[in-house]
């Protein structure tokens, strides 16, 4: 299987599925890094565990169309299996999305369908709920709103913070997206012909 992981920034995730992919030797090719963003701290980590790294600017391109034909050209030349978003923070076409679909998948901050877009803990704060986490999902056009693969929940305490309630939710994020992308490798995980995720019994 041949994975592609495309990043903005701090890279936490992407380090817990090198990671995973390293300890747990998975019959896969992390083929390559791919940040919209030079500065992107992620990108330190993939280089220095010696995996091929690029950046593809949005800056470069006049509108989301044009990156986002020049991105997919990018990805394809490692011709991926799976397309992992780990904090790729990029709204994408609908032509990039369903090129991809059953073969793209986000990891985001709260129990889906619930608290959708972003600063998603300080909303779960505000709504007063009691559990939180976060959903790893295939990407369909619309926004957050793919099938659910699988979910992490945590408490929300009563003296959290947004802060303190993000840290909770990213120790969880980074045990529940390398599962979830060694579910792949195993092919444990389809997207099935009516748009739903569908697991494997023994997962
Ligand atoms: C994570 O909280 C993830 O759920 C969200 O963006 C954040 C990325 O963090 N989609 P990192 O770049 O993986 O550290």
């Amino acid at each position: 299987k041949n994975i592609v992981i495309l990043i903005s920034g701090r890279g936490s995730n992407m380090e817990a599925i090198v990671r995973a992919f390293r300890r747990e030797k998975w019959a896969a090719r992390l083929c390559a890094v791919i940040s919209n963003r030079a500065d992107a701290a992620g990108l330190a980590f993939a280089e220095k565990e010696g995996i091929l790294t690029r950046v593809v600017s949005h800056k470069d391109y006049p509108d989301r169309q044009s990156y986002d034909v020049a991105l997919q050209k990018a990805i394809d030349e490692y011709h991926p299996d799976l397309v992992i978003l780990a904090g790729f923070m990029r709204i994408l076409t609908d032509g990039f999305v369903n090129y991809y679909a059953g073969r793209m998948i986000n990891i985001h901050p709260s129990l889906l369908p619930g608290f959708k877009g972003l600063h998603t803990h300080r909303q779960a704060i505000e709504a007063g709920v009691r559990v939180h986490g976060a959903t790893v999902h295939f990407v369909t056009p619309e926004l957050d709103g793919g099938p659910i693969i699988a979910q992490a929940v945590v408490p929300v305490l009563p003296d959290d913070d947004e802060d303190s309630l993000a840290d909770r939710v990213l120790e969880q994020e980074h045990r529940l997206y390398p599962r979830v992308v060694g579910w792949f490798v195993e092919d444990k995980v389809a997207y099935t012909r009516d748009g739903k995720a569908r697991l494997a019994e023994d997962v």
